[in-house]
């Protein structure tokens, strides 16, 4: 199995690239944010709040009461919470807020790890996360740290929620952005941080098919060399 470790900041441009790479070469695509963000929204609904007071009911909670699943539909991953299909629902500035709090508790990192390492021991994946070339996958055979300017970050995320009606403002999603680096890179467990045999990719001035090909080229030359 190939496994190809996609990490770095939210609005990189990573699910989008890491998803158009693995459909080009027929691996399964793995988006681990989408884990974080369905825990998070089970909480809510559940009205346990997401705080370090309440890892401890929080992790309970998930062992006891949650089955997460995922399942590609036309190489699209879908998540779902008890049966109950969440893509949709998870993608929401609250949601977003919530899934970058619930992921700085330990519980919750030791929780979702199993799931995570068994998807890759059994398919060529590339996963696309925050800690998958230092935590989750550390002898993953490829690593890529994908980043970009913060502004132009928010400008991506703010485009694609607008696209799907929200009425935020371009500042509000960079004050979010800038917030969400803060957490992401700044938490004890598992912080973003670029592993140090990943190769690292700005695409601030580069267009998604140059990122995607110059991707794949790196991956088939891997997956060659592998045979
Ligand atoms: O990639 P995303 O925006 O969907 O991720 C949601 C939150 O989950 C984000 O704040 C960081 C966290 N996350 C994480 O800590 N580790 C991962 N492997 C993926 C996401």
């Amino acid at each position: 199995m190939v496994n190809v470790a996609m990490d770095g900041p939210v609005g990189a441009g990573k699910s989008s690239v890491a998803r158009e790479c693995a459909r080009r070469l027929g691996f399964i695509y793995v988006d681990t944010g989408a884990l974080y963000r369905s825990c998070a929204l089970f909480c809510i609904n559940k009205g346990v709040e997401i705080s370090a007071d309440s890892e401890a009911a929080i992790a309970e909670v998930l062992e006891k009461e949650l089955t997460l699943t995922i399942d590609l539909i036309d190489g699209e991953q879908h998540v779902y919470v008890n049966g109950e299909d969440v893509s949709d629902k998870i993608r929401t500035l609250e949601i977003s807020k919530a899934a970058s709090a619930i992921s700085a508790l330990p519980a919750v990192r030791k929780y979702l790890l199993d799931t995570q390492r068994s998807i890759a021991a059994n398919n060529n994946v590339i996963m696309d996360g925050r800690d998958i070339g230092t935590v989750i996958l550390p002898n993953a055979d490829l690593k890529i740290f994908i980043t970009a300017k913060p502004e132009i970050r928010a400008k991506r995320r703010f485009d694609e929620l607008v696209a799907k009606g929200s009425n935020v403002t371009l500042g509000e999603v960079l004050v979010e952005v800038n917030r969400r680096d803060y957490n992401d890179t700044h938490r004890k467990e598992a912080p973003l941080k670029q592993a140090e045999d990943a190769i690292l990719i700005d695409t601030s001035d580069i267009d998604f098919e140059e990122t995607v090909s110059g991707i794949t080229d790196l991956i088939m030359a891997k997956y060659e060399t592998l045979g």
